[in-house]
């Protein structure tokens, strides 16, 4: 099947890289030239894990390739549109001049019939905006506009690419749905394909987040209540997740949910339900909750060094979770701009998100190159992002370098019984 993906970004590149390693034959479009340059030339654009891999097996074995000409779509029987619907500044609205754009650009290209499916995260009803700009554009072209929300994780997208839970699929054309079970039936385990109209697929993707983000917020709150009445969290949520009605995952207290989706998606949901007048107390409340929280993480930093003249603050972890060097509306990055704006010293590592986290906060903030580095003679660690390897430290070598032995651990990673043993102050969330 010939495939176009419009948008080289954080879900079209892992999507396309996907589709062309099971067989089918992609062309990526992107506006930004210099995106398209360095993926020709063979350079990866984003970190995902896994990817660069199958990037350079089917970019040299001529599956996938990238242009920023919008008639490559004229070979496609299937166009996925995965460009970006950043939130208003001030509405928080989701955006909708890219998607909108693509629509009124591709249309001319369209040749035999085609399927165009939006994959970005759109309100209710963008399916049919899609549609009339074709039409009005090309009234003769012969084309089907679904709606096929993704659902991949970042730092995970490879993975849930091609072990999806679900395939959610907004069309009520039999013979865009025909070219959708074409397009999955490549999968060595064909996955599940739920069918539904466009409008309900549209929210299932929006719904899903919103339900996910309550779900953090609400074993935070629960998180709180433990450590003012003395339980564990990790207990709690043990004993809540064994039955099968609740589930064991997205029940890890930390310092707030971050990423380019969860905040996104809640304030967009929330803005369409405001602007319906349908009331949706609960995420307008998980949406408070969360930006608070952030606030609430920097409070118990400081409280910790609060009798320290000039106290020195290391902070492990930019990005907004493991896996990733993204920092959009990270936890961590928010945590600090606080903790700066109370004139805080802080210095930072993280393995992979230095780079990109230094583009918001600049030199606000010292950048250190190991979380060892970081940790010299400060007064506290606060570790903000789950890396893998802040759970192997070796405190007993930390601990030599401090000046204070203090950690605000808001991910849970550090061993209680290690710090212990070297004398530290170790407070985690929850327990
Ligand atoms: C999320 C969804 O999980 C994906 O299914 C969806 O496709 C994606 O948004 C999207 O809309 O594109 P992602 O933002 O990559 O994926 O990250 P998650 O792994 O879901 O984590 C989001 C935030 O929640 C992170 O800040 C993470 O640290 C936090 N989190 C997650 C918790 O605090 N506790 C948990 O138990 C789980």
């Amino acid at each position: 099947m010939n495939l176009a993906i419009i948008g080289t970004g954080y879900v079209g590149l892992p999507t396309g890289v996907g589709f062309a390693e099971l067989g089918h034959r992609v062309v990526c479009i992107d506006k930004i030239p210099q995106k398209i340059d360095d993926l020709n030339n063979g350079k990866i654009t984003l970190f995902e894990d896994g990817l660069e891999e199958l990037f350079d097996k089917n970019r040299k074995n001529g599956n996938i390739r990238f242009t920023t000409d919008m008639s490559a779509v004229r070979d496609a029987d299937f166009v996925i549109i995965a460009v970006g619907t950043p939130p208003h500044p001030v509405t928080k609205e989701a955006d909708m001049k890219y998607i909108h754009a693509a629509a009124d650009e591709l249309a001319q290209y369209l040749s035999g019939y085609t399927v165009i499916a939006t994959k970005s995260t759109v309100p209710v009803g963008t399916g049919d905006d899609v549609e009339r700009i074709i039409r009005e554009k090309n009234p003769t072209a012969r084309f089907d506009a679904i709606s096929m929300p993704e659902f991949l994780r970042e730092g995970f997208a490879v993975h849930d690419f091609f072990h999806p839970d679900r395939i959610v699929v907004g069309t009520e054309s039999e013979q865009a749905r025909a070219k959708v079970r074409e397009l999955y039936d490549v999968f060595p385990d064909k996955p599940n394909i739920l069918f539904v109209t466009r409008k309900s697929a549209e929210l299932i993707k929006y719904a899903s987040n919103a339900f996910l983000a309550v779900k953090i917020h609400y074993i935070n709150e629960i998180a709180d209540f433990c450590e003012r009445v003395g339980a564990n969290v990790y207990d709690v949520a043990r004993g809540m997740g064994l039955d099968s009605r609740i589930g064991n995952r997205f029940l890890n207290p930390g310092p707030g949910y971050g990423g380019s989706c969860f905040p996104k998606d809640t304030n967009a949901l929330a803005y369409m339900a405001r602007k319906e007048g349908v009331d949706l107390s609960l995420v307008e409340a998980t949406i408070a909750g969360n930006d608070a929280r952030k606030s609430k993480m920097a409070t118990r930093i400081l409280d910790v060094v609060k009798d320290i003249p000039n106290p020195k603050i290391a902070v492990w972890g930019l990005a907004f979770k493991d896996g990733t060097d993204d920092v959009r509306e990270s936890p961590a990055v928010q945590i600090i701009s606080e903790l700066v704006s109370r004139n805080a010293d802080v210095t930072a590592y993280d393995p992979k998100a230095t780079e990109t986290a230094r583009a918001i906060l600049g030199d606000a903030i010292k950048y250190a190159s190991s979380a060892a580095a970081a940790a010299e003679s400060a007064d506290v660690v606060a570790v903000l992002t789950e890396w893998p390897e802040f759970k192997d430290m070796d405190l007993g070598k930390i601990a030599k370098l401090m000046r204070n032995r203090n950690i605000i651990d808001c991910r849970n990673m550090i061993d209680s019984r290690q710090a212990a043993e070297n004398n530290f102050v170790c407070k985690g969330i929850g327990k």
